[in-house]
């Protein structure tokens, strides 16, 4: 790499703790992190607040929606134009959004420069679905977390009613399945491991081993 900037790469399905072990190991390296699910997230919302549709008759609205689009990610807080939105965008509803406005060339056009503008700017830990295999393939290090779906609805069940959503399991279950389908069938740049990333089946481990088990391989402990 050309530059001294560490650039970490979180992928994986929903619900597979990515956000909560980005913070601790961007914490832990003492470099920013960046969600970049909470972007497309702001992009359903903006979207379904625009009333934007997801034919191919809408490619012109879309574009002419993101042209006015503002959005940026600092300091743990995503913003869609000056506003946070950080709070508004964990539904269900957003969730599915994301998900769908997700496949879009121009949404992912958009969302990957601003990432790329970001991770040349300072260190990050970066977590979505395509950052070690489009957003940043020269990143130093590469994780790919995974979990049972069963295990996945499980922590969102529990994350979302801490929050005092009103949600079920068999429902959460559905709708994770429904965006795994999603996110490792569109076109453009699905969800799947790259070729040198780390894969860590986060099922059967706590928290605080999974952040272990990624320090350890950046520290060189153990051989990725
Ligand atoms: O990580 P999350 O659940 O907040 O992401 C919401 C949706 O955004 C996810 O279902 C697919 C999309 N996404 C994406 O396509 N690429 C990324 N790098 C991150 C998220």
């Amino acid at each position: 790499m050309e530059d001294n900037i560490l650039r970490i790469a979180i992928d994986g399905p929903s619900g597979a703790g990515k956000s909560t072990i980005a913070k601790i190991v961007a914490e832990k390296m003492g470099v920013d992190y960046i969600d970049t699910g909470a972007m497309y997230r702001a992009i359903g919302l903006k979207m379904l607040t625009e009333g934007v549709g997801q034919d191919d008759g809408s490619e012109d609205a879309r574009k002419e929606v993101l042209d006015r689009t503002d959005i940026d990610f600092d300091g743990g807080i995503v913003t869609l134009d000056g506003k946070d939105v950080s709070g508004s965008i964990r539904t269900p509803e957003i969730s599915k959004a994301a998900s769908d406005y997700s496949r879009f060339p121009e949404v992912r056009e958009k969302l990957v420069a601003i990432q790329r503008e970001i991770g040349h700017r300072k260190s990050v830990v970066m977590d979505g679905r395509d950052i070690g295999t489009n957003v940043f393939t020269d990143a130093q290090y590469k994780f790919f977390l995974t979990a049972t779906p069963e295990e996945r609805a499980r922590r969102r069940v529990k994350e979302l009613i801490e929050k005092g959503q009103d949600v079920n399991y068999e429902d959460t279950l559905e709708d994770i399945k429904q965006r795994d389908y999603n996110d490792t069938h569109r076109k453009l740049n699905p969800l799947r491991k790259a070729d040198d990333a780390v894969e860590i089946d986060t099922t059967d481990m706590t928290i605080e081993e999974v952040a272990g088990a990624i320090l350890d391989v950046i520290a060189g402990r153990k051989k990725a």
